[in-house]
């Protein structure tokens, strides 16, 4: 079972998906957990350059770089996991290259269609948990111990953190959209809602998948 979570940063996806690893080992359920970008030395690498740098890239050059991370991480780990009826976790995967790369940087979601495909092998999640979060309280979140800076800018920011409010607008706006197509898939949660109200939200859908 391939089980993904998807929100903007800071929405609290690392916590969630703690306490479903811990939820899943309590029922006799091994559950791999794997990060995008990254999970393999060459999309380390990648995501080293997608985020720690401070080199411009354009967007068809992040949406390759992305992807290259991706077809790294699903043919080396995730595909064998897979095959070896493991269940496996992924903190982000393909909706966050058509929120953030088609909906954010604005490039054209029939061509992410076609490059998602390839560097996927077409595997799709059986489920998907978003947390939906205002990325001004995102940023409220993130700076909670500091003052708070008025758009998503600063040193402290990693290179797609500094991409400025209004882009974590259209992000956003990119996850709503696609919740309203995938609502089979796609499992809307509020990031507002306290930590123990989501973790039961989501160990319900999965009990109700699993009965199903
Ligand atoms: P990360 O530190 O993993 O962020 P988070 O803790 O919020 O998951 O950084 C991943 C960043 O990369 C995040 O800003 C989302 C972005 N991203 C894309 O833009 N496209 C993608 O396809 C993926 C997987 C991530």
């Amino acid at each position: 079972m391939l089980i993904t979570f998807e929100g903007i940063d800071g929405a609290g996806k690392s916590t969630q998906i703690q306490k479903l690893v811990h939820a899943l080992a309590v029922m006799g359920i091994e559950a791999i957990t794997l990060r995008e970008p990254g999970g393999t030395t060459v999309a380390e690498k990648i995501r080293h350059i997608l985020l720690e740098s401070s080199h411009e890239i354009t967007p068809i050059g992040e949406l390759l770089l992305f992807s290259a991370s991706r077809a790294e991480l699903i043919q080396q780990v995730v595909m064998p996991a897979l095959a070896n009826g493991k269940t496996v976790i992924l903190d982000r995967f393909f909706d966050s290259t058509t929120a953030y790369q088609g909906y954010g940087r604005g490039l054209d979601l029939e061509m992410l269609r076609s490059i998602i495909a390839i560097s996927t092998c077409g595997i799709n999640p059986d489920i998907t948990f978003y947390l939906d979060l205002e990325p001004e309280e995102a940023l409220k979140r993130k700076f909670s111990k500091r003052s708070i800076p008025l758009a998503f800018e600063g040193e402290e920011l990693d290179r797609m953190e500094r991409s400025g409010l209004e882009f974590y607008h259209n992000v956003r706006r990119g996850y709503l959209d696609i919740a309203r197509i995938n609502n089979g898939r796609f499992v809307l949660l509020n990031a507002l809602d306290p930590v123990a109200v989501i973790h039961d939200s989501i160990i319900a859908h999965l009990k109700k998948m699993f009965v199903a």
